[in-house]
C-alpha cells in the first residue's frame, strides 16, 4: 500500500530513481509523483496514473541529476487518484515535501485545527495534514520538526521528508508501516521495501517501529520516538538484482508462475534432509512440540488457503486440532489460546497489517508465534518467536503464485516434521511422503507444459459472467484460492466452495451461462465429485475439471480438462492443482484484455487494517 523511495548523496540521474520507483508499484499504482532539490528549488512532478506515464512525461529530464529527493507510487485510501492527491505533498509555502505510507486516523481533527490556523490545503488526503504539522513545528531542525508533528499523529506511517531549507538531510519515520535505510557507496537511500534500491545498496537497515532515521550522504542516525539514539543493525541485502526482474515473460504473474518448480526445489532442498526435517529458525525444541495442544493459524488472502491446506496435514499426521481464521477475524475472537499452544502466522510480505494485528493481539497469552514468511527482514520476521522462510524470491505479481506454493511445502514439512517428533507418523511413512515430495517440482514442470491448451480452454471459457470452484478435503482450499485468483485478475465473479455445500445453496447459480470448475483427482473423495458433477451436467453448467492422467469419468462429464500427475498421496496434490488454476487464471485475464500484474483497486503488500 503505497511505495516510498528516498535518496541523499551524489548526483544521481532522475531515471534511476524512476526505476527504483517502478520497483514498487506492486505496492501501489493510481499515481506517482517526484520531487528533488536542485539549485535551492523543487523539481516537483506529479500525476494520476501508471510509472510509465510519468516517465514519458518526464522523458527529457531523466538524465537531470539531484543530490536529494523522495519519489512515492500510490494506493488511494484517502481522495481519489489524482494529481492534488498524489504524493509527495508540500506545505503552503512550498518548501517541505513529504511522501507517506498508511493512514493518519485522527487527520480530520488536525486539519480542522490548522486550517483555523491558516494552514492552506490543496488535496483530499490524510498526508497532507502531516506536512503542515512540520511546516508548523519548523524553527531550526527538520528532524525536531517531524518529531513534534509525529507526536500528534494517531495511525500508521512511514515517512520520508525533505526541506529547501536544509537540503542535506533526509529524514525517515517508521510507525506500523515497513521503511529501510538502505547504504550505499556515494548516498544513502530510504525504501517501502528493497527491490527499489537492489542496484544501489548491498547494506540495509530495517527501521523498527517508532524509529525515526536522519540521513546524510554519508551519515545514518537512528532515533527512537522518544528521543535516545538507536544502534544501527546493519544486514546484507540477500536479493540479486535480477530476481526482481521479468526476464522474457510478458507478465510477472507468468515468470512467477513457471518458478514454481525451483522454488519448492530450494526448499526441499533447505529444509529437508536425507531422513529427518530441519527448521533453523523455528525455535521449538522436541519437548515443547510434543507437549503441544493445540495448533491455530492466521493469515489473509492466498496466504490464509494455504493455511487452510495446512490445517488438513496438520490434523492428519500429527493428531492435533488446528483453527484457523482470516486475520481480520481472528484477532477479534475470544479463542482460549495458551501457552501449551502454537500460533503459526503465514505472510509472503511479513507486512500485512491484519495479521501483524493478530499477533500483536495474542503475544500476551504466552503462545509461542512461529512466522512463515517469505520477505526476510520484514514486521513479522521480528515479532515472531520462531520462523519458516518460504524462500519464493520477491513476488511482485499482485496476485500470489509461487509464494502460496512455497507456503504449502513449508507447511507440509512443518507437519512432517511435528507428526516425526509426536511419533504420529511412521518412520517408513515419513521416508515415502519425503521421497515423494521431492518429484513435486518435476510433477509442475509437467503441468507447466500443457499452457498452450490450458491457453484454449481459457479463451473458451471467457465468455463466462461467473464461476463456481469446487473442490472436496484437502482441495476444498484449493477451490478457495483458484476463486481468489480468477476474480483479482480477470473481475469475474467467482466463489470457491466445498463442492458438498452446492446443494445447500450455490447449485441455484448454475445454467448454461456459468462456469464450473471442479477439482477432481483421484482421492478417496473422487466419487462424491463425480456425483457432483453429474448434478452441474444436469443443469447445463459448462465444466472445466483438474484431474489426473488416466482419468475417465470426471473427463467425461467435463467440456474441458486439465491433466495433473498422479500421486500415491493425494494429500500433495493442491500444489499441482494450484498451477492449473494459476495458468487458468491468468490467460482468461489475458483473453480479456487486462492489466495482470497490477489488478484494479489491489495492492500487494496490504498494510492498512
Ligand atoms: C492473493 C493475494 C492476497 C495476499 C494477502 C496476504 O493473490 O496476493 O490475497 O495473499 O493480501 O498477503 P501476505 O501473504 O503478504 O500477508
Amino acid at each position: 500500500m503505497c511505495g516510498i523511495l528516498g535518496y541523499i548523496g551524489k548526483e544521481r540521474a532522475l531515471g534511476t530513481f524512476i526505476d527504483g520507483l517502478s520497483r514498487l508499484e506492486y505496492r501501489g499504482y493510481d499515481s506517482c509523483g517526484v520531487v528533488g532539490i536542485k539549485k535551492g528549488e523543487f523539481f516537483l512532478k506529479k500525476q494520476p496514473g501508471k510509472i510509465h506515464d510519468l516517465r514519458k512525461e518526464l522523458k527529457s529530464f531523466l538524465e537531470e541529476k539531484f543530490p536529494i529527493g523522495i519519489f512515492h507510487t500510490r494506493w488511494a485510501t484517502h481522495g481519489r487518484p489524482s494529481e492534488a492527491n498524489a504524493h509527495p505533498h508540500l506545505d503552503c509555502k512550498g518548501q517541505i515535501a513529504i511522501v507517506h505510507n498508511g493512514i493518519i486516523e485522527n487527520y480530520l481533527e488536525l486539519k480542522e485545527a490548522l486550517v483555523k490556523e491558516g494552514h492552506k490545503f490543496v488535496s483530499e488526503t490524510d498526508t497532507e495534514v502531516v506536512v503542515h504539522l512540520v511546516e508548523k513545528f519548523y524553527k531550526n531542525s527538520l528532524k525536531d520538526a517531524v518529531c513534534k508533528a509525529i507526536k500528534k499523529l494517531n495511525g500508521s506511517f512511514s515517512l520520508g521528508v525533505i526541506s529547501l531549507k536544509d537540503p542535506t538531510r533526509l529524514i525517515a519515520v517508521r510507525k506500523g508501516s515497513p521503511l529501510i535505510v538502505g547504504l550505499g557507496k556515494d548516498g544513502n537511500f530510504i525504501a517501502s521495501d528493497i527491490p527499489a534500491i537492489l542496484p544501489f545498496a548491498k547494506e540495509v537497515v530495517y527501521l523498527k517501529d517508532e524509529e525515526v532515521a536522519v540521513i546524510r550522504h554519508n551519515t545514518v542516525e537512528i532515533f527512537h520516538f522518544k528521543g535516545k539514539p538507536v544502534k544501527l543493525e546493519i544486514e546484507k541485502v540477500n536479493i540479486k538484482p535480477q530476481d526482481a526482474e521479468k526476464k522474457d515473460f510478458e507478465h510477472f504473474m507468468l515468470k512467477e508462475i513457471h518458478e514454481q518448480p525451483e522454488v519448492l526445489k530450494k526448499i526441499l532442498s533447505l529444509y529437508a534432509k536425507r531422513n529427518a526435517i530441519e527448521f533453523p529458525y523455528i525455535n521449538l525444541d522436541e519437548k515443547y512440540l510434543k507437549s503441544l495442544k493445540n495448533i491455530f493459524i492466521t493469515a489473509c488472502g492466498s496466504a490464509y488457503h494455504a493455511g487452510y491446506v495446512a490445517k488438513y496435514f496438520l490434523e492428519k499426521y500429527c493428531d492435533l486440532d488446528v483453527e484457523i481464521d482470516t486475520s481480520s477475524e481472528f484477532r477479534y475472537r475470544e479463542l482460549n489460546i495458551t501457552k501449551n499452544d502454537l500460533l503459526l502466522a503465514i505472510s509472503q510480505s511479513g507486512e500485512t497489517a491484519d495479521t501483524l494485528a493478530a499477533i500483536r493481539d495474542i503475544k500476551g497469552n504466552g503462545v509461542k508465534i512461529v512466522g512463515v514468511c517469505n520477505v526476510e527482514g520484514s514486521t513479522l520476521t521480528k515479532e515472531s518467536h520462531g520462523l519458516i522462510f518460504t524462500h519464493a524470491g520477491p513476488e511482485i505479481g499482485v496476485a500470489s503464485t509461487k509464494a502460496y506454493t512455497a507456503q504449502i511445502m513449508a507447511l507440509l514439512l512443518l507437519a512432517l516434521h511435528i507428526g516425526k517428533i509426536r511419533n504420529t507418523i511412521a518412520e517408513k511413512d515419513f521416508k515415502e511422503m519425503l521421497e515423494e515430495l521431492r518429484m513435486i517440482p518435476e510433477y509442475q514442470k509437467d503441468i507447466l507444459t500443457k499452457t498452450g491448451e490450458v491457453k484454449k480452454i481459457a479463451k473458451e471459457f471467457s465468455k463466462f459472467g461467473c464461476f463456481l470452484f469446487l473442490g472436496r478435503g484437502i482441495n476444498y482450499p484449493s477451490a478457495l484460492e483458484g476463486a481468489l485468483k480468477l476474480k483479482e485478475i480477470s473481475y469475474i465473479p467467482a466463489e470457491g466452495y466445498p463442492a458438498g455445500e452446492m446443494k445447500h445453496g450455490p447449485i441455484a447459480l448454475i445454467d448454461e451461462y456459468r462456469g464450473v470448475v471442479c477439482i477432481a483427482p483421484k482421492d478417496f473423495l473422487y466419487e462424491k465429485m463425480i456425483s457432483n458433477m453429474q448434478e452441474i451436467r444436469a443443469r447445463k453448467g459448462k465444466v472445466l475439471a483438474i484431474v489426473n492422467y488416466g482419468d475417465s469419468q470426471a473427463s467425461r462429464l467435463s467440456d474441458a480438462v486439465i491433466y495433473c500427475p498422479q500421486l500415491k498421496n493425494t494429500d500433495f496434490s493442491p500444489m499441482l492443482v494450484a498451477v492449473g488454476l494459476q495458468l487458468f487464471a491468468y490467460y482468461v485475464a489475458k483473453n480479456l484484455g487486462y492489466e495482470i500484474d497490477q489488478p484494479r483497486n489491489l495492492a500487494k503488500s496490504v498494510t492498512v487494517e
